[in-house]
């Protein structure tokens, strides 16, 4: 009977049907409340690159930084205006996320200074490069507020924006200009439009996965808008009964793209199984090694090479090129035209530790790095001599683990589970021992005749 249930997988099934029907979004579920306000602390922490060498670099040298962080943020994230479908298949939300800067886990204040590109001078030279009234006024503008390739600015300035003087002035002149520049600039306590999310209800697999975004669904780009690619799940939550072969897709709307995760493997995180899931290098790949990544030609047929990808339209128009940390997996070229990039598999990659009964996020840490794209514009002195380059900005790290409480209640599920799932292997193993018994009882009985039946004859010729 133990076989026949192994093999027909009665309890696993039956076990899988119960996740799967706990595992919805329904009012009251501790699925629900999880996602609606994740319990683990969710830290968001920015690593800058701080340049040694900007004068050698107008001149044509290689550029030197200097890594300085981590500088860390609380986030929080809860989901808003929650409202469910009427057949229960969907639920909308809006997600702002707020930063509150932590300093006991960063290693300065907020207003650290920080030396590095001068991005708002650097993209209006360019946007501008071709106009000649407006580039001869550029030019004046730079020259008499002093400003160059490079700029100082504080943490806070740079990440959470600050009203810059070049930007201020041109406002007169290019009135679509916005005078504030920061990388997260109107992003703390905001939300990025409304979601609309399947429940898992209809089918378990679609659990919190995203339907619809701004009242557009897409699987594909999104060809007026490119950052706006709609695809896998948004958060903490995957849905249950993942396997090894599959591909898991996440959406993140300021990477511009979904990037999606393949099985690298097993691990267990506070003691619970999980399975270690990593975006395999073909998603970096260049296109005459992954022509799949076509689309992430930005403007259509200039493709970067590997590792990187063009967020300029993203970015109003800033030349800002996304990459893994210390161009981890991207070209070596790019690493090598910087000083102080050392690429390293487990501090610079994405990575998601699933637990694959349950579909939930144990750990994660997702990284990504910023640059600027930096070439020599002859019509503007204040590019020097400088060469050819991606610039690395900073980096981030946004990372959770799942806290002591949830992994508690995991536990005992994850336990139960597997009580349940061997329940058959148990009756197997109670048949081998009734077996034994048996057997042990028989001879127990007859033994000591056939013993001594054998011995007779011996006896007797002796
Ligand atoms: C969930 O149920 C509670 C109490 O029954 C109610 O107050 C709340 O508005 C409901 N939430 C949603 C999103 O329907
Ligand atoms: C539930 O409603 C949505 C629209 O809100 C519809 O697309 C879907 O087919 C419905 N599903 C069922 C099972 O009725
Ligand atoms: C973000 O907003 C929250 C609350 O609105 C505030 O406490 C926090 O200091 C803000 N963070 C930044 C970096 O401005
Ligand atoms: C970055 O470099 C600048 C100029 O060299 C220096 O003033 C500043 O203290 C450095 N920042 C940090 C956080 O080390
Ligand atoms: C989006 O996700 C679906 C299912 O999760 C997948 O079939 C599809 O290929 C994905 N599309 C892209 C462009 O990644
Ligand atoms: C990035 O994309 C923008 C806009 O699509 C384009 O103008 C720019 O030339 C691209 N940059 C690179 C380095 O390809
Ligand atoms: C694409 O990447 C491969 C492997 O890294 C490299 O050999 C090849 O030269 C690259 N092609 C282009 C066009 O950058
Ligand atoms: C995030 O990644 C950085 C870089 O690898 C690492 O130093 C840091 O410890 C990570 N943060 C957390 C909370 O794991």
């Amino acid at each position: 009977m133990g076989i026949a249930l192994v093999l027909s997988q009665v309890f696993q099934n039956a076990l899988y049907s119960r996740v799967k029907e706990e595992i919805v979004l329904k009012n009251g579920t501790d699925a629900f409340m999880a996602w609606e306000n994740p319990p683990p602390p969710v830290y968001m922490q920015f690593y800058f690159f701080n340049v040694t060498n900007s004068d050698e670099v107008l001149k044509g040298d290689r550029p030197a930084v200097f890594e300085v962080g981590p500088y860390t943020y609380r986030e929080f994230r809860p989901m808003e205006r929650v409202s469910f479908s009427e057949n229960g298949t969907r639920v909308s939300a809006v997600n702002p996320k707020s930063y509150v800067f932590d300093a006991n886990m960063s290693i300065g204040p907020e207003d650290d200074l920080i030396r590095t590109v001068n991005i708002p001078a650097v993209t209006v030279m360019e946007m501008f490069k071709d106009k000649v009234i407006i580039r001869n006024i550029i030019s004046a503008l730079m020259k008499s507020k002093n400003e160059g390739l490079f700029m100082t600015r504080t943490v806070g300035e740079i990440l959470w924006g600050y009203e810059d003087p070049l930007l201020k002035d041109l406002t007169r002149f290019e009135k679509t200009l916005d005078p504030h520049f920061g990388l997260f600039y109107k992003m703390n306590a905001t939300d990025d439009g409304e979601y609309e999310f399947f429940t898992g209800k209809a089918n378990y697999k679609d659990f919190a996965r995203v339907a619809e975004w701004k009242g557009n669904s897409s699987l594909e780009w999104w060809s007026s808008d490119q950052c706006n690619m709609i695809n896998g799940t948004n958060g903490a939550s995957f849905h249950p009964i993942i396997t090894k072969d599959e591909s898991l897709f996440m959406f993140s709307s300021d990477l511009c793209r979904s990037i999606y995760a393949q099985y690298e493997k097993d691990l267990s995180v506070r003691g619970i199984p999980a399975y270690r899931f990593v975006p395999p290098s073909a998603v970096f790949a260049n296109v005459s090694v992954n022509p799949a990544n076509t689309g992430f030609c930005v403007p259509a047929g200039k493709c970067l090479a590997s590792g990187l990808l063009n967020v300029s339209v993203c970015k109003q128009g800033a030349p800002i090129i996304m990459s893994s940390p210390h161009f981890y997996q991207a070209d070596e070229k790019f690493v090598l035209d910087i000083f102080g990039m050392r690429p390293k598999k487990e501090y610079h990659e994405t990575a998601l530790d699933i637990n694959p009964l349950t579909g939930i996020l144990l750990r994660a840490a997702k990284r990504l790095q910023v640059n600027v794209y930096v070439e020599k514009i002859p019509v503007f002195s204040q590019t020097g001599n400088v060469q050819t380059l991606v610039f690395p900005v900073m980096y981030l790290n946004e990372s959770v683990t799942i806290d002591e409480e949830s992994a508690k209640k995991l536990r005992a599920v994850v336990t139960e589970g597997n009580v349940i799932v061997n329940i058959p292997f148990g009756l197997i193993g109670l048949g081998i021992l009734l077996g034994v018994v048996f057997m042990v009882l028989m001879c127990w009985q007859r033994g000591p005749e056939s013993t001594a039946a054998e011995r007779q004859p011996l006896l007797s010729s002796s």
